[in-house]
């Protein structure tokens, strides 16, 4: 897609829950045209369940600082166009992909692992989903914290899920002569051409899949959308809900960003002071010179805010207002 990353300087998508090694970078090789069918399909599996860890560490990490009536309405539409990834990706497996694999191999149930290991996340999905409409119809009041707590009851069986799957497609090195990969990977395309949500599920995957990963070694194939398509995205589905794409991890082009409602990482404090010129200890700054704001104007229970509050408080005299006008390291600052 062109261009290059914005290095987050905040804490990023990568964590809690952890992105997946892809097989090609485990491998140490650059040129997938030498690899095995089976290698290439686990690379791209393991690319696209990276977009919806990153996505999910996205709702984790930003949920709780969520509180804006308008932040709201876009969160809770990025939460469904993250579920719409999900069930579309597993919908696709059970419908489409696994079925084809088995009859290729000759093998029924060869993926029926993955097939369970869908059905033990279920219900925690079901209940993220419930709670997601709940608050778009105004049954429930959007909390964050209660988000977390949702996530927390399936979040490592998903992951798992997801990491473990990769290996099952590995697996099937062994009986590559027998496989029609491209065969495969048309059918798979078609039905998420065909079925595809354009406005919330296709805009959450691309905003969310991180080109450039692992030192680029997938830019040339990834992601597996013609450029025409892409630009389409680019320019029309992804503007027409531009307000969820802000909580994505990656800009509308897939390079990463910082995510706007996460906490701020330790470096920036770190440059605080010498961003504010500070004066020795012996020489305060007068009241009333310096207002300090969050990212998020209506967040100030971050725990870096405060430690950035309380510490600059202890050293300097300084007044909080409401009214920034620039802004530094992330911080609105007024002088
Ligand atoms: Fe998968």
């Amino acid at each position: 897609m062109g261009g290059k990353s914005s290095k987050p300087v905040k804490q990023w998508a990568d964590s809690p829950f952890k992105i997946i090694e892809t097989p090609l970078h485990k491998r140490g090789t650059r040129d997938i045209s030498k690899e095995s069918g089976a290698l290439v399909a686990a690379n791209v599996m393991a690319l696209v369940h990276n977009c919806i860890i990153r996505a999910l560490n996205c709702i984790y990490l930003q949920a709780p600082n969520v509180k804006n009536p308008v932040d709201v309405a876009d969160f809770l539409k990025f939460m469904r166009g993250w579920s719409l990834v999900l069930h579309m990706h597993h919908e696709t497996e059970e419908d489409v992909a696994f079925p084809l694999l088995e009859e290729m191999i000759g093998l029924p149930g060869f993926m029926e692992k993955n097939v369970e290991q869908h059905k033990a996340f279920g219900p925690g999905m079901e209940e993220f989903d419930g709670y997601v409409k709940s608050c778009e119809q105004g049954k429930e009041t959007f909390d964050g914290v209660k988000v977390r707590q949702i996530i927390d009851g399936f979040g490592e069986i998903l992951t798992q899920h997801l990491t473990d799957e990769i290996d099952a497609y590995l697996a099937l090195e062994e009986y590559d002569s027998k496989i029609n990969w491209d065969e495969y990977t048309k059918k798979v395309a078609k039905k998420s051409v065909d079925e595809g949500d354009t406005n919330l599920e296709v805009p959450c995957f691309l905003t969310n899949m991180e080109c450039g990963a692992e030192g680029g070694i997938h830019d040339k194939f990834w992601p597996p959308v013609p450029w025409y398509a892409l630009l389409v995205f680019r320019w029309w589905f992804i503007p027409k809900n531009k307000g969820a794409w802000r909580f994505s991890s990656c800009d509308s082009r897939g390079y990463p960003k910082d995510l706007p409602f996460s906490n701020m990482a330790p470096l920036p404090l770190l440059l605080i002071p010498r961003t504010l010129n500070f004066q020795p200890r012996h020489a305060p700054l007068a009241p009333k010179t310096i207002t300090i704001l969050p990212p998020n104007n209506n967040n100030t229970n971050t725990p870096h805010f405060n430690e950035l509050r309380s510490f600059i408080l202890t050293s300097h005299s300084v007044i909080f207002k409401k009214k920034p006008s620039r802004v530094v390291d992330g911080f609105s600052i007024v002088r």
